[in-house]
């Protein structure tokens, strides 16, 4: 018989933004609002990511779409090469991830898509700490995941490659 291994995560759930400490609360705020600077002409779905570093620092991203359309950026990857590229080596401590579509439903937390789940998880190796991510919409619950790197379970990573 194979040995079995399994795999779990505990992540927190809110009710609303409202249930958040005000630090977190306010970071969401900020991720709402920079939705507004996606450029998402193409599939009309805005996301924006703000994220507080260890130095205090504020970060943000948003999605950045192209006509050909698998040159687009998402905004947790855009929010990662801004800190990178400004603050460098700076951990991130909490990333806070919203969008809303043109049908103004948003009413939901969204995750990182597989690839900055790649992502998100060699900048905490890279840093060293993880990022506490908080997913939320417009309105509606709210998530808090301790560690992004959790979202991407037996990963592919730099270790590999040796
Ligand atoms: N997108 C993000 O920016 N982040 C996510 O977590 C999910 C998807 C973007 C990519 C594309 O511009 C649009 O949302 C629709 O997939």
């Amino acid at each position: 018989m194979p040995h079995k291994n399994t795999y779990h995560f505990e992540f927190e759930v809110y009710d609303g933004i409202e249930n958040l400490t005000e630090e977190d609360a306010w970071l969401l705020q900020e991720a709402r609002e920079v939705t507004e600077h996606a450029y998402a002409p193409y599939s009309n779905f805005q996301v924006g990511a703000a994220a507080r570093l260890m130095n205090g620092e504020i970060v943000a991203g948003t999605n950045q779409e192209n006509a050909s359309f698998p040159v687009g950026l998402c905004a947790e990857r855009v929010l990662l090469a801004t800190a990178a590229s400004v603050f460098p080596k700076v951990p991130i401590h909490t990333m806070a991830i919203s969008y809303h579509n043109n049908n103004g439903e948003s009413n939901h937390p969204i995750s990182p898509c597989g690839v900055c789940r790649q992502s998100l998880l060699e900048y905490e190796q890279r840093v060293k700490l993880p990022i506490r991510l908080i997913l939320g919409g417009l309105e509606g619950k709210v998530y808090v995941i301790p560690q992004a790197s959790m979202l991407l379970p037996l990963s592919f990573t730099s270790e590999d490659l040796v």
